[in-house]
């Protein structure tokens, strides 16, 4: 049973189809990837998945379930976490503080406990404060908590975004670009962190321009050109395909 199945999706912004007719799936514990040129249609596909937009048509299922009328704070509780392109950090708090701002999508605690501090919430925090410390050390930044998420450099900035997902306790995590600014080294300990988060039996989809990435970590990948799916398959399958190298490996050489 597929974790998500995206079926016939289209969204539109004026006479422009950013995304037309898609469809595809991932299973549990896939790494599946979406490629595409720029303006593919990609990030609104993400857009789509965690709420931000609502499709003109088609369906989003996410564990049978329909989510494409949900706000995203639904499709947060039920498992959906992610990453943006530019990145969206509270630059001024410190990184301990960024992934904490994830884990209070969890608690339980309303507005008046936390105001009136009570032991439940006390006990909460406490708890959440632990957690937080176990996700910075998975992705690598614990030596940084206290610093300003402003001050870290651009890479570290990345990881603490998927440190702050991952303290929603996803079962799909999705990363737009997630290697967008990082160097080689960086790059490389990234795999590694993706790796290990399906270990952890997360489910991961994500955009990434970098092609030895995608083809390292991606059992599947999708591939859209304006707004249509003009692909899936295996890394080597989509190596192979010509309408890809055509449509997008043809034009990464050119620039
Ligand atoms: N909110 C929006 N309003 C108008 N046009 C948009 C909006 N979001 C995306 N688009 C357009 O939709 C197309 C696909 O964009 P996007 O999904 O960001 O592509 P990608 O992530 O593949 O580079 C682009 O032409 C973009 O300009
Ligand atoms: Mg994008």
């Amino acid at each position: 049973m597929s974790l998500l199945s995206i079926k016939r999706l289209t969204k539109s912004f004026g006479g422009l189809t950013a995304v037309n007719n898609v469809s595809f799936d991932v299973e549990p514990g896939q790494i599946v990837g979406l490629i595409g040129p720029n303006g593919a249609g990609k990030t609104t596909v993400f857009n789509l998945i965690t709420g931000i937009y609502r499709p003109d048509q088609g369906e989003i299922l996410f564990d049978q379930q329909a989510v494409s009328r949900l706000p995203t704070h639904r499709t947060i509780s039920l498992g959906i976490a992610r990453t943006f392109q530019t990145i969206r950090l509270f630059q001024n708090l410190s990184v301990l503080e960024n992934v904490l701002s994830g884990r209070h999508c969890l608690m339980k605690s309303g507005v008046f406990s936390s105001l009136l501090h009570t032991p439940r919430q006390r006990r909460e925090e406490r708890a959440a404060l632990v957690k937080v410390l176990q996700y910075l050390e998975f992705v690598g930044l614990s030596d940084q908590a206290e610093q300003l998420a402003k001050n870290l450099s651009y890479g570290n900035q990345r990881l603490l975004e998927i440190a702050r997902a991952l303290a929603t306790e996803p079962r799909l995590l999705i990363l737009d670009e997630p290697a967008g600014g990082m160097n080689e080294q960086e790059t490389s300990s990234l795999v590694a962190l993706i790796t290990r988060m399906r270990e952890n039996g997360i489910t991961i989809l994500l955009i990434e321009h970098d092609m030895s990435l995608v083809m390292r970590v991606c059992e599947n990948i999708v591939v859209l050109e304006y707004g249509s799916k003009i692909a899936e398959g295996s890394p080597e399958e989509i190596k192979q395909n010509r309408r890809v190298i055509e449509a997008y490996l043809g034009t990464e050489d050119e620039e």
